[in-house]
C-alpha cells in the first residue's frame, strides 16, 4: 500500500529556501511532484548521436513501403513516413485519415507515436514520402512534436523515385517553442 510521506513537503520547503530570484520563484509555483525541472524533456542533439545506422534509400524504401498503407480516402494524399532511432532501428507511418477530417493523423505523428510507445526514444532521421513532384513537408504540428521528441534531427523529403530536399528540423522550426520555455 502507498503511504504519504508527510516529511517530503519539509525538505522541500527546506530545499526552496536554499534557491534564489527566478528559480525560488519558479519552484513555488510547481508542486513538488512537477518533474519539469528534470533534465530528461531536453532535445536531442546530433553531437551525442554515435552513428546513422541506417542508409537512407532504405529508409526512403520502409516510407514508400510505410505509404501503401495510408488511409486517405479523403483527400487521396497518400503519405508515408520512416523514423529512425539512434540504435538503427526504423519504425514507419502512414496518414490515417477519417470521416471527420479533423481527426486525421500525418504519417510523421503515426511513425512519431509508435517509435515512442514501443520505448524508442533517440532519433537521427526521419523521411517524408508523398508521389509529388515538390517535396512534402512536415506539417506545423509534426514540426512541433518531431522536436520536442526527437530534437534537431536529420529531415529527409521524397517522392517515389527521388529524394527532393535533406534539411535539419531546425531550418523547417526556428524559434521552437519547447518545455525550456515553461
Ligand atoms: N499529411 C501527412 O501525412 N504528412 C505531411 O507531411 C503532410 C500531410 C497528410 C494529412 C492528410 O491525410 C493528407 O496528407 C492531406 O493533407
Amino acid at each position: 500500500m502507498a503511504v504519504f510521506d508527510h516529511s517530503r513537503g519539509g525538505v522541500e520547503r527546506r530545499r526552496q529556501s536554499r534557491r534564489s530570484g527566478k528559480d525560488r520563484r519558479i519552484a513555488e509555483r510547481r508542486s513538488e511532484h512537477d518533474r519539469r525541472a528534470e533534465p530528461g524533456w531536453e532535445p536531442v542533439k546530433m553531437e551525442n548521436i554515435a552513428a546513422v545506422a541506417y542508409d537512407e534509400a532504405g529508409l526512403v524504401a520502409a516510407a514508400i513501403d510505410a505509404r501503401t498503407h495510408a488511409r486517405a480516402r479523403f483527400s487521396s494524399f497518400q503519405v508515408g513516413a520512416a523514423l529512425e532511432t539512434s540504435t538503427g532501428d526504423v519504425i514507419t507511418g502512414c496518414n490515417v485519415e477519417n470521416a471527420t477530417y479533423g481527426l486525421t493523423m500525418c504519417a510523421e505523428r503515426v511513425a512519431l507515436f509508435k517509435a515512442l510507445s514501443e520505448g524508442h526514444d533517440v532519433f537521427t532521421r526521419v523521411v517524408v514520402v508523398a508521389d509529388t513532384d515538390d517535396p512534402t513537408p512536415p506539417c506545423g504540428s509534426c514540426r512541433q512534436l518531431l522536436w520536442e521528441y526527437c530534437g534537431d534531427i536529420d529531415v529527409v523529403l521524397a517522392n517515389l523515385s527521388d529524394v527532393k530536399r535533406r534539411m535539419r528540423l531546425s531550418q523547417l522550426l526556428p524559434l521552437p517553442f519547447d518545455a525550456r520555455l515553461l
